[in-house]
């Protein structure tokens, strides 16, 4: 699958992006509010190989992909779609601090919106993140999506409880945003 958006194309990975990924995911800074991290090289070649055999998946529910700047084809970051019954999907993202703050995760994640709903049908849309990754939530609102709620420890990762603030976006929402913007 590929998506191209106004600055970016979002595709598939490939093995020999790792070290790409690697100089993100290997960030302290970058994963301080993830689940993962930071990435040993042996753990960013696992996730490749994990992202890569997603790939194969018949019907395909689990989508990982390297979101490349148009400009120069440099990968700046990683974007998600999972899957879940009935008409679900969640979508998480992270990107190399040097791109921070230009827009981009916003253009990813809107581009993930449309494809989950206009090509996956899904239904409604979701994601998450740690209360204060204050940047995420921010994408999260910047994308249509409406706050939930939060969800009280119900992550337990690197040593300790985590909330995680949920939001949300409907099929019939997205495509109301969409038609007003035409
Ligand atoms: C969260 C993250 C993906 C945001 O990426 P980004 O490309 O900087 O996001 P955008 O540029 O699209 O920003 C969207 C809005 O959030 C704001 N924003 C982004 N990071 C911010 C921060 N750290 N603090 C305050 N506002 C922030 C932007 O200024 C923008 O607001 P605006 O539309 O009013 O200008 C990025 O910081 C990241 O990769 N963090 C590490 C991984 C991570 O935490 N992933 C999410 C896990 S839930």
């Amino acid at each position: 699958m590929q998506l191209v958006t106004e600055r970016l194309i979002i595709r598939e990975f490939e093995q020999k992006d790792w070290q790409d990924v690697h100089l993100y995911a290997s960030s302290p800074l970058v994963t301080t509010h993830m689940i993962w991290g930071p990435n040993t090289e042996e753990d960013t070649k696992a996730f490749m190989g994990k992202v890569i055999e997603m790939q194969g998946q018949q019907p395909r529910k689990e989508f990982e992909m390297a979101v490349v700047l148009k400009a120069t084809k440099q990968i700046i970051g990683g974007i998600g779609l999972y899957i879940s019954e009935p008409k679900q999907g969640e979508i998480g993202y992270c990107f190399n601090p040097e791109f921070w703050q230009q827009g981009y995760a916003s253009e990813a994640a809107e581009a993930m919106l449309r494809f989950g709903f206009q090509a996956q049908g899904l239904h409604r849309i979701y994601a998450t993140c740690r209360p204060d990754n204050i940047g995420s939530a921010k994408v999260m609102q910047k994308i249509g999506m409406t706050y939930e709620g939060r969800l009280r420890e119900h992550m337990h990762h690197k040593g300790k409880w985590h909330d995680s603030l949920l939001h949300s976006i409907l099929e019939q929402e997205f495509n109301r945003d969409e038609r007003s913007q035409e």
